[in-house]
């Protein structure tokens, strides 16, 4: 029996044909909205005041365009495969169609790496501006009960508490309309805007000098670090099966939703380190508000407040999107035999994968309660990266491989931005800290252990295989 071996996509996408119950309501305009809501979050509102401090000073924009340009190639190859497996997948489902079990197994563990540790990513980021606003109000939360050990507190309980709230949710099967999410995208981007718009009076060139204080490998670590902020464009794919014509609008959903806020954060990141000295957000009441608190520091208190609020509820609907796409990771990968059955075992009342989400919920409590957001989002950001490297190089081998299958959407100038996609995804592994590699090595090997040591033997395909052998 081969590790390689791959699933039919003919199969694939008959084995949707049955289900019932998905309406095809959805156009390009909806799923457009679907990617922003699931890319807008975190990134912007916090991790900009990490990476600006840190590594990238005032080139922040340049961080942005770098990371922005690599997540490009990638949502072009995203675009192909979803245009040609047309089902709620991901980039595991692409991954066992076109390079087999193995590299589906190594991308399905990359991506439950991705979402696990997103979902604590953003709830820190949640309670960075939740507990901002409340100072705002005169609420004053002690450190303790705030802040990671290794950021001077004990824990991070707004942290903890939101992503409580949000496994509670998916447990009883509540899920996000697509109207409800356009009006959190109004919000969302609403607030994005009011920033630009109260701050750009505001901006000092000479904020803007020195312009690389850590040189250009400290913008190349920035944009490894702000790449968080653009992932979620390939949550469109998830809503295939609810398409009209999920052929055109998966690829326009991806790839517009992408531009749109590679465009916003542009602009945001270049007011936002004219207004104020980057330094200035490495003080820690600084670094986990920086957009609401650049706003403090001229003086808009009022515009300060309604980022808040902006903030918490637009990063709230990213929590909830990265959580779901946790539990449908791990219910494909539990379903084709790779992972235990209790991942894909629905609760008969609630209709959901109610075990698993409550496991996920404590672990990602856990890491965003105790752990500091750089940590967690360099890893987040590895996972999705190593995720993507394996895509891009899919599309390639996928066409010399098929060349008959139908691709209603094609990557262009194929191989030349699909190898451009993985090299650059390659570059941006390489700018993250070498803890992180050495903790994605270490991630990586377990992820061994439990394919040659479980996955392999109880794999559907391995045991198909074997029966018609
Ligand atoms: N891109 C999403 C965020 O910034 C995950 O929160």
């Amino acid at each position: 029996m081969s590790i390689f071996q791959t699933k039919a996509i003919a199969n694939l996408v008959e084995g949707t044909q049955g289900k019932q119950g998905l309406k095809k309501a959805l156009g390009a305009l909806d799923l457009t909205l679907l990617g922003i809501g699931a890319i807008i979050g975190t990134g912007i509102f916090v991790l900009t005041g990490v990476a600006a401090a840190n590594y990238s000073g005032p080139a922040l924009v340049i961080s942005f365009i770098l990371s922005g340009l690599a997540c490009g190639f990638a949502a072009l190859c995203y675009a192909e495969f979803a245009s040609m497996v047309p089902v709620a997948g991901s980039a595991y489902t692409y991954g066992y169609a076109a390079l087999g079990e193995f590299w589906a197994w190594i991308i399905g563990w990359d991506l439950i790496l991705e979402y696990g540790l997103a979902v604590s990513t953003v709830a820190i980021g949640w309670s960075g501006y939740a507990v901002n606003l409340l100072g705002n109000l005169g609420v004053h939360l002690p450190k303790a009960l705030t802040l990671a050990p290794m950021d001077g507190g004990i824990v991070n309980l707004p942290a903890i508490l939101i992503i409580a709230l949000v496994a509670w949710l998916l447990y009883s099967g509540v899920q996000q309309t697509s109207r409800l999410n356009g009006i959190i995208v109004a919000i969302k981007v609403a607030v994005v805007l009011l920033f630009v718009v109260l701050a750009v009076a505001h901006v000092k060139p000479v904020n803007w000098h020195p312009f690389m204080p850590f040189g250009f490998k400290g913008v190349l670590s920035g944009a490894a670090v702000i790449f968080f902020a653009y992932i979620g464009f390939d949550a469109v794919s998830t809503a295939a099966e609810e398409t009209r014509r999920p052929q055109k609008d998966v690829p326009r959903g991806i790839l517009f939703s992408l531009l749109i806020c590679t465009v916003l954060y542009i602009i945001v990141s270049a007011i936002l380190t004219g207004v104020v000295k980057f330094s200035i957000f490495s003080r820690p009441e600084a670094a986990s508000a920086p957009v609401a608190y650049a706003l403090q520091q001229i003086g808009i208190h009022w515009g300060a407040a309604l980022v808040s609020v902006g903030a918490i509820c637009g990063i709230t609907s990213v929590l909830v999107v990265m959580a779901y796409g946790q539990t449908r990771v791990l219910f494909a990968m539990s379903r084709d035999g790779l992972l235990p059955k209790i991942f894909s075992k629905v609760s008969e009342k609630r209709k959901t994968p109610a075990t698993s989400t409550v496991l996920v919920g404590i672990v990602t409590a856990i890491t965003a309660g105790f752990l500091p957001i750089n940590i967690v989002a360099e890893m987040t950001n590895i996972g999705t990266l190593a995720a993507f490297v394996i895509v891009c190089v899919a599309v390639i081998v996928l066409r010399y491989k098929r060349p008959d299958l139908e691709r209603p959407f094609k990557t262009p100038l194929a191989p030349v931005i699909p190898a451009l996609g993985a090299i650059t995804c390659g570059i941006l592994i390489a700018s993250l800290q070498p803890a992180t590699l050495i903790r994605f090595v270490v991630w990586f090997a377990i992820g061994m252990v439990i394919y040659f040591g479980y996955s392999i033997r109880h794999s559907e395909l391995q045991q198909e295989a074997k029966k018609t052998a």
